[in-house]
């Protein structure tokens, strides 16, 4: 087995935590550049909510789903707190509907990536299996079950949707399940979701509202699936899950298509921006000679700067009081995307980092 990360019942840590690690550097709230998260820092503008929502208990959101359906382009979805709660039910519902004992089975998930999947498939007991390169017949044993996050978070690596589909192909003859995690999807053109072909009962789509609206906040994502898996995942779920003003928010914010496509465009604006500052400070000499062993890479959501410096360089920016990701494997920094002012100020505190 190998087991390298052992993910069982740990608090992992995903960025966010500004008041933990404010307090450890010693340094007021307010005087931090918190660029920790994939979060777009632009979130859509909350409507005014009736206060019939706040006062009833949720009731599922009829206009909402109809408005998810038509933005996904799929009619097997069903809303859930978070795609982080299908995360954590997915072993729960694979143990209760297939006659095979977790041990035996095999997920396979990404060497690098959100580590909120290994564990809920550790916890269950399944052996775990991580993946370079997408893993190939050759070596899938039967009912395999594989996660792709796509893009992947922190690496922003992209798989076509030619890929998956044959990696589909492939796991239905082998009974198995495709896992596709698309919380940062929304940012891709032309978009390489999987979610349209969800009537396959070998395959899960997850998407995310937190990342692309901004709106992590409100706890809300969704799951597409075969429509017996969605009953099957309803019924694991517990009453008023999803709350009435997040869903609220939500059908506004699926609906418009206007504020959707300016946001589509500032966020790719922002992150060609941010990459350019990081080339320049950590790229290029002055003699603009590129500089071995460092990359950059990500999505409209993040960039991701592989540097073998990087737990040195994560601490020297908290002491300025910017906060980046250090990622798991402490060979990389991941960076929210900055709007206009927060650019200014991150490039001013890198360019103390530039090489001379
Ligand atoms: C790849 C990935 N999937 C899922 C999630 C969970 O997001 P949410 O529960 O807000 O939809 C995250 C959160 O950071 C993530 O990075």
């Amino acid at each position: 087995m190998d087991n390298k990360n052992d993910q069982s019942s740990t608090l992992l840590v995903h960025g966010g935590q500004l008041n933990e690690v404010a307090q450890r550097y010693q340094i007021p709230l307010e005087q931090w550049l918190d660029l920790s998260t994939g979060i777009s820092p632009i979130s859509y503008p909350i409507p005014t909510i009736p206060a019939i929502i706040w006062q009833q208990l949720p009731q599922p959101n009829q206009a909402m789903l109809t408005a998810a359906k038509k933005y996904y382009g799929t009619e097997n979805i069903s809303v859930t707190s978070g795609s982080q709660a299908v995360i954590a039910r997915l072993p729960a519902l694979y143990l209760n509907h297939i006659n095979q004992p977790s041990k035996c089975l095999e997920v396979w998930l990404p060497e690098v990536g959100y580590k909120e999947h290994e564990r809920a498939w550790h916890d269950a007991g399944f052996t775990i299996k991580h993946y370079q390169h997408l893993p190939t017949r050759a070596v899938l044993s039967p009912n395999a079950i594989v996660v792709v996050i796509n893009p992947n978070n922190p690496t922003g690596e992209l798989q076509q949707q030619q890929t998956l589909t044959t990696l589909l192909t492939t796991l239905e003859s082998l009974s198995g399940w495709l896992i596709v995690d698309e919380a940062f999807m929304d940012v891709i053109t032309p978009s390489q979701s999987l979610i349209h072909l969800t009537l396959n009962k070998h395959l899960f789509v997850l998407r995310s509202i937190g990342k692309f609206f901004g709106l992590a906040g409100i706890r809300i994502g969704f799951v597409s699936a075969h429509p017996a898996w969605i009953n099957k995942l309803q019924k694991l779920s517990s009453p008023w899950e999803v709350n009435g003003p997040a869903q609220f928010i939500t059908e506004q914010a699926l609906k418009d298509k206007v504020w959707q496509l300016a946001q589509q465009q500032q966020l790719i604006a922002l992150s060609i921006k941010l990459e350019a500052l990081l080339v320049k400070t950590f790229l290029h000499h002055h003699d603009k000679s590129a500089v071995p062993n460092i990359t950059i890479t990500g999505c409209g959501l993040f960039k991701t700067l592989v540097h073998p410096q990087a737990t040195e360089l994560y601490q020297k920016f908290c002491y300025q009081g910017l906060y980046v990701r250090l990622c798991d494997e402490k060979n990389a920094l991941r960076f929210g995307i900055p709007d206009q002012e927060k650019y200014q100020i991150l490039a001013s505190l890198l360019a103390e980092h530039s090489h001379s």
